[in-house]
C-alpha cells in the first residue's frame, strides 16, 4: 500500500528575515511599554529604539543583497500590477505567491519607512521631564519638542499599520489556508504552482551587515554624547 505523498516544502524565508521579524516585534512591544512608562525606563527605551534602527537599516540593506525573497526587486511591484492584484483578491482569483504578494510588499515597505521615521525622530526628542535623546542638542529645544510630537503621531501610524498587517496575515491564513505565520517561524512553505525556490544568501553576509548597521547606530549615539548608560 502506498502512503499519500507529503507535499515537499520549499525554503521561503531565510534565518535573517525570520530573526529580524520576531526580534522587531519584541523590540517594538518593549519600546511601546518603556516609552509609556518613561522616567527611569527612558535609557532602556533609547537602547531599544537604537536596536530597532540597526535592524531596519540591516533589513533595507538585505533588501538589496539578501536572499531572493527578501529583495525589494522580488516584492515591490508597480502600482498598476498591485491594483490588478487587489482586484483579483476581490474576485477571489488572486494568484498565490511564494514570497510577499504585491499588497504585502507595499505593506512591508510602509512598515520599514514608518519604523525608520520612528527610530530617527526618537534620536532628537525629549520628554520635557529631564530626558533628552542623544541627538536632541543638535537642534533647538522647540524643534526637539516638535520632533517629539511627530514621534508620537508617527507611532499611532505605526500601530495602525501593524494592526492592518496582522489583520491581513490572519485573513490570508484563514481564507486562503496559507500557513504564513508558521512559515515566518520555520522558513518553509508548501510550494506554489509556477513559483520556483529562490537563492538564499549566506548567514555570514547577514551577520556582517547587521554588525555594520549596529556599529553605525552606536557611533551615531556616541557622536551625540553617548548612549544612556543602563
Ligand atoms: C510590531 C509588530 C509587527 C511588525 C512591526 C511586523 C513587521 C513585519 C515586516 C517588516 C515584515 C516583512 C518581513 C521581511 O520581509 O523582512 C513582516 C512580515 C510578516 N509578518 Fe509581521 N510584523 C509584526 C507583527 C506580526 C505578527 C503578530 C504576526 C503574526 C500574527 C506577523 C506575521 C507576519 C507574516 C506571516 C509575515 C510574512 C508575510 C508574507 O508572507 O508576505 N507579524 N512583518
Amino acid at each position: 500500500m502506498t502512503r499519500p505523498s507529503v507535499p515537499a516544502r520549499v525554503k521561503v524565508w531565510d534565518m535573517p528575515v525570520r530573526l529580524f521579524h520576531w526580534l522587531l516585534l519584541v523590540l517594538v512591544a518593549f519600546s511601546w511599554w518603556s516609552g509609556e512608562e518613561g522616567n527611569e525606563w527612558m535609557p532602556y527605551h533609547e537602547w531599544s529604539g537604537g536596536a530597532i534602527l540597526a535592524l531596519v537599516l540591516f533589513r533595507i540593506a538585505w533588501g538589496f543583497v539578501g536572499s531572493d525573497t527578501a529583495r525589494f526587486t522580488d516584492f515591490v511591484r508597480s502600482p498598476r500590477h498591485s491594483y490588478a492584484y487587489f482586484r483579483s483578491v476581490l474576485q477571489r482569483q488572486a494568484k498565490a505567491y511564494l514570497g510577499h504578494n504585491p499588497l504585502g510588499g507595499w505593506m512591508i515597505v510602509s512598515l520599514l519607512v514608518v519604523l525608520l521615521v520612528q527610530a530617527v525622530t526618537g534620536l532628537f526628542g525629549n520628554d520635557d521631564n529631564g530626558y533628552e535623546a542623544p541627538l536632541s542638542h543638535w537642534v533647538p529645544h522647540d524643534v526637539s519638542s516638535l520632533i517629539t510630537t511627530l514621534h508620537a503621531y508617527n507611532f499611532d501610524l505605526l500601530l495602525g499599520l501593524v494592526g492592518l498587517h496582522i489583520a491581513a496575515v490572519a485573513t490570508h491564513q484563514l481564507v486562503r489556508h496559507d500557513d504564513m505565520i508558521t512559515a515566518m517561524f520555520t522558513g518553509v512553505k508548501t510550494p506554489v504552482a509556477g513559483a520556483t525556490a529562490g537563492r538564499m544568501a549566506s548567514n555570514g553576509r547577514a551577520l556582517a551587515l547587521l554588525a555594520f548597521a549596529a556599529a553605525l547606530v552606536y557611533g551615531l549615539l556616541r557622536i551625540g554624547g553617548g548612549p544612556s548608560g543602563v
